[in-house]
């Protein structure tokens, strides 16, 4: 069984396209391999934040992942602040890393190109990221396209520190592709963001997910109820694609190009669909709150697990390095 890291951004409860985007692959991987994920707060202080808000959405993205399926007894779940070693192995890490390949990243130069100041932590935020992947030394690290050049710094910055320290301790991690596209917001125009406020949340009520279903975006095309569309640039097809059957989906495309369903029948048949697999989630939700400290004993032992794995790194790390 290899070994798979991933970190997700405290973002508070998960919307339904980080669920379909990476969340539920995470909750089929943990069958087939040691799997550790991981809620990273300390990549979040790299933005401009409230502590006590912080701290709020690091519980409910740790109630989210834990209500969509990932199972303490299969996978290890923790809070990358619960583990002071990722930061430990980050500075060991910016001695191997050229300043140069930090600074070309995409990510970085798109997010401080929107700064007046830009913090040294956004530009050393993926030196972070390689310590949390090699700090287990994972071999593969599910992500969505947009983390591909970070898991490439990270796989030179193994290989930078190997040569440097003559060794082979840091296996090179290969990034494991999200299946799902990626999922659209509701208003059809870019992908779904909390930032942009065009989201459907996991753990919504079943009337706010139909409040925000029902408005949303369709084929442009169909102005009258009667005018055919085209299933394949319709934000609800896909949505239809995640959540509906195989015959569902054939049968919606079938309605949809003949104008034999006008587009809120196709979102009543959608929204079925979508509670089928989202109500066991928001029950399990509201039974995790009901019990804050089975919560709190998750997070602690996920913890005390990757803390025991994360001083063993560093123990050989040191010794290679001639420090104390
Ligand atoms: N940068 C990742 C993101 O924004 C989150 C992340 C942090 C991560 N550390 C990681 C992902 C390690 C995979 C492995 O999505």
């Amino acid at each position: 069984m290899s070994r798979i890291f991933s970190g997700i951004q405290p973002s508070g409860e998960l919307h339904v396209g980080n669920y379909l985007g990476a969340v539920k692959n995470w909750v089929q991987l943990q069958d087939r391999h040691e799997c550790i994920y991981c809620v990273v707060d300390y990549h979040a202080i790299t933005g401009s934040y409230q502590p006590d808000d912080l701290r709020q959405r690091t519980r409910d993205m740790a109630v989210s992942l834990l209500a969509a399926g990932l199972d303490p007894d299969k996978c290890t779940l923790f809070v990358q602040s619960m583990v002071p070693e990722h930061t430990e192995l980050a500075w060991i890490l910016n001695t191997v890393t050229p300043l140069g390949e930090l600074e070309r990243q995409t990510q970085f130069k798109d997010k401080a190109s929107r700064q007046e100041s830009v913090l040294a932590g956004l530009l050393n935020y993926p030196v972070l990221q390689a310590a949390d992947i090699l700090l287990y030394r994972a071999e593969l690290v599910p992500v969505g396209e947009d983390q591909v050049q970070h898991l490439e710094l990270t796989r030179e910055i193994a290989r930078r520190w190997n040569a440097r320290f003559g060794t082979q301790f840091f296996p090179e991690p290969q990034p494991l592709l999200t299946p799902t596209r990626r999922i659209m917001g509701l208003d059809g125009q870019t992908k779904m963001s909390k930032s942009l406020g065009n989201t459907v949340g996991l753990l919504e009520s079943p009337e706010a997910v139909w409040q925000k279903l029902r408005p949303a975006m369709t084929d442009p095309a169909r102005v009258r109820r009667t005018d055919p569309g085209t299933p394949e640039i319709c934000n609800i097809y896909h949505l239809h694609r995640a959540f509906s059957d195989a015959a569902t989906v054939e049968h919606v495309a079938v309605e949809c190009r003949t104008a034999g369903w006008g587009c809120i029948d196709c979102k009543k048949v959608l929204f079925e669909s979508m509670m089928a697999q989202l109500t066991p989630i928001r029950e399990r939700a509201a039974e995790l709150r009901a019990h804050p400290e089975r919560i709190t004993e998750i997070l602690h032992d996920g913890a005390a697990r990757c803390r025991a794995l994360a001083q063993d790194t560093m123990r050989e790390v040191k010794t290679w390095m001639g420090l104390a």
